[in-house]
């Protein structure tokens, strides 16, 4: 089970990136049974997939009970998972899974909710449910350090504009992923919002200069995102060969990784 965890510094496309590589790999493999997590709090990515408030209906992953504790746990957890926060959406006419961590108005710790995103990926990946799982996480780091993805083969994607604000956190995520040896394969999106990417080489002085060494690096270029806000992510693509060229190579990178 691939994880592909979506991560970097509030406003860097995170949710964006996750709706376009949810749908290209999805797309170029009908066969593959994909998952895509909304891992933020603040529970946005459903907006991105053009899904609109309806998510809210359904149980977050976070409150998931039972915690495992033993297998039969585990098996009433997987159930629980299936019948109360499993959503079968279709992302532009594709269907997939998906399913949100949540937070809403509690006062309950932060903890127990990756807790228990951390026991399902963990249970999801043990019984083979998915071939893919698209998380979306939340702006920084914090989420790393709740070791809630312990397999090293997990991607790791640090998603960064062009500009040492942004960069500086992604240097921070990726020291802190370094340091707790989960997931060895980073992978770094430029997101170019403010199209200060002009070259290949500006993106290399910027990798250079924060000491990042990626197994790859791709650039994605400003977009018109009118259709993508309504989760048109079909035509979005088609209208911009460029972004679709783009999410193609990492998508591909990825799966043949
Ligand atoms: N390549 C791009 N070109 C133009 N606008 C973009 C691009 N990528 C994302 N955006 C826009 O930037 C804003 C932030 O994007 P998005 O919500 O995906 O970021 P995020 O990292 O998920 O944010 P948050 O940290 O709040 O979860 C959105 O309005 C989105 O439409
Ligand atoms: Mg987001």
């Amino acid at each position: 089970m691939k994880k592909i965890i979506i991560s970097g510094k509030g406003g860097a496309g995170k949710s964006t990136l996750a709706s376009l590589l949810s749908f290209v790999i999805a797309e170029k493999n009908p066969s593959l049974k994909m998952l895509v997590i909304d891992g933020d709090a603040s529970s946005t990515l459903a907006l991105s997939l053009g899904m609109g408030e309806d998510f809210k209906k359904y149980m977050p992953v976070g409150e998931l009970r039972p915690r495992v504790k033993d297998e039969r746990e585990e098996e009433n957890n997987m159930e629980q998972f299936k019948e109360k926060c499993l959503i079968k959406i279709s992302l532009a006419g594709l269907p997939m899974d998906f399913a949100y961590m949540g937070h809403h108005s509690t006062k309950e710790c932060f903890c127990g909710y990756n807790e228990a995103l951390s026991l399902l990926l963990n249970s999801l990946d043990k019984n083979n449910s998915y071939d893919v799982v698209v998380v979306d996480r939340e702006a920084g780091l914090e989420h790393l350090t709740r070791n809630v993805y312990p397999s090293s083969s997990d991607f790791l994607v640090l998603t960064s504009w062009l500009s040492d604000d942004y960069f500086s956190v992604i240097k921070e995520i990726n020291d802190t992923a370094d340091i707790l040896g989960s997931t060895k394969n980073r992978l770094l999106v430029i997101n170019d919002i403010l199209g200060s990417c002009k070259s290949e080489k500006d993106a290399k002085d910027y990798i250079e200069k924060y000491g990042l060494k990626p197994s790859d690096w791709f650039v994605i270029k400003r977009v018109d995102t009118g259709l993508l806000r309504q989760g048109k992510v079909d035509q979005a693509l088609k209208s911009d060969k460029e972004l679709e060229l783009a999410v193609n190579k990492i998508a591909e990178w990825i799966l043949s990784a």
